[in-house]
C-alpha cells in the first residue's frame, strides 16, 4: 500500500483532489467511487473549487456512492443522498451519479441492481474511501466477509454512536444500511483511502501493521494492487516513520 503522509486535513484534501484530477484528466469518462462522512468534505470542496476555476471538468464522469442508510427518506438531511447533493452534486455537473436506494421495496434486488450497474459500466476506476473508527470501509463493519458484493448491513453500536452527531439523538440513527461489499470495493482499479485526526489513529495503525483480517475490514486494502492511503499526522500518530515508509 502506498502511503502519503501530510501535515493536516487541508493537505489531505488537496492531495486527494490532485489524484482525482489526474484520473479525470487522463480519462474524462472515468467512473469514480465516492464516500460520505466528514473526511471527504474537504476533497469535495476542492473539486467544486477546481470546477469553478475551470481547471477540472467532471461533466463526463459517472459516480457510484458506497452506501446509504435503510429507511431514511432521500430528502432527510442526514441521508447520504442529501449529503452528496449538498457537498457536490448541487454545485458541479457530472454525467450520472448513483447512490444505493435504501428505500427500495426489495433491498436484496437493489443490491444486485447496484452491482450490476457497476459491472455494466466496466467497473470503478478510482474509489475514494474513508475509514470508521473501528476500521470499517463503506458500512462494512468488523466481521464483514471479504467475498461479498453490495449488501444489507447491521450497523455496530460503535458506528451508531459515531454517526449520532449528525442526528438529533442516537435513537434516530438508522440501524441498517446498504453498502457496497468488500468484493465490490476491491474490484476498483485504484483505491484512495483518506484518514484524518486522532480518532482514526488506532484503525490506521491496525490496518498498516496488524494482520489482514475481516475483524479490521480496511486491512483488506493491503491485498489491493493499487491502493493509496493519504493520512495526516494525527491519524498516523501510532505509526513510526519506518512503519509508514515500509508498508
Ligand atoms: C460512515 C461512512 C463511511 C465513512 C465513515 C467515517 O460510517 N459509511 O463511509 O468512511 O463513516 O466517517 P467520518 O469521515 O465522518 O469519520
Amino acid at each position: 500500500m502506498r502511503i502519503i503522509t501530510v501535515p493536516d486535513y487541508a493537505a489531505m484534501s488537496r492531495v486527494a483532489a490532485d489524484l482525482v484530477s489526474a484520473e479525470v484528466a487522463h480519462s474524462p469518462r472515468s467512473v469514480l467511487g465516492l464516500a460520505t462522512g466528514s473526511t471527504p468534505e474537504g476533497l469535495y470542496a476542492e473539486l467544486v473549487a477546481r470546477v469553478r476555476m475551470g481547471t477540472l471538468n467532471l461533466s463526463f464522469v459517472t459516480t457510484f456512492n458506497l452506501d446509504e442508510y435503510i429507511g431514511l427518506p432521500e430528502e432527510h438531511e442526514t441521508s447520504y443522498h442529501f449529503f452528496m447533493r449538498r457537498h457536490l452534486f448541487d454545485h458541479v455537473q457530472v454525467r450520472e451519479y448513483h447512490i444505493p436506494n435504501g428505500n427500495a421495496p426489495d433491498l436484496l434486488a437493489e443490491c444486485r441492481r447496484y452491482d450490476g450497474l457497476i459491472a455494466e459500466i466496466g467497473g470503478i476506476d478510482l474509489q475514494i474511501l474513508g475509514i470508521g473508527r473501528n476500521g470499517h470501509i463503506g458500512f462494512n463493519e468488523p466481521g464483514s466477509p471479504f467475498g461479498e458484493g453490495t449488501r444489507i448491513v447491521n450497523l455496530t453500536p460503535d458506528t451508531i454512536a459515531a454517526n449520532a452527531r449528525f442526528f438529533a439523538s442516537p435513537d434516530q440513527v438508522p440501524r441498517q444500511a446498504l453498502s457496497m461489499g468488500i468484493k465490490t470495493i476491491m474490484r476498483a482499479r485504484s483505491i484512495v483511502l483518506l484518514a484524518s485526526g486522532e480518532g482514526k489513529a488506532q484503525a490506521v495503525a491496525g490496518m498498516i501493521k496488524g494482520p489482514v483480517t475481516e475483524a479490521l475490514p480496511a486491512s483488506v486494502l493491503r491485498l489491493h494492487p493499487d491502493a493509496t492511503l493519504i493520512v495526516d499526522e494525527d491519524a498516523a500518530s501510532l505509526l513510526t516513520r519506518e512503519e509508514l515508509t515500509s508498508a
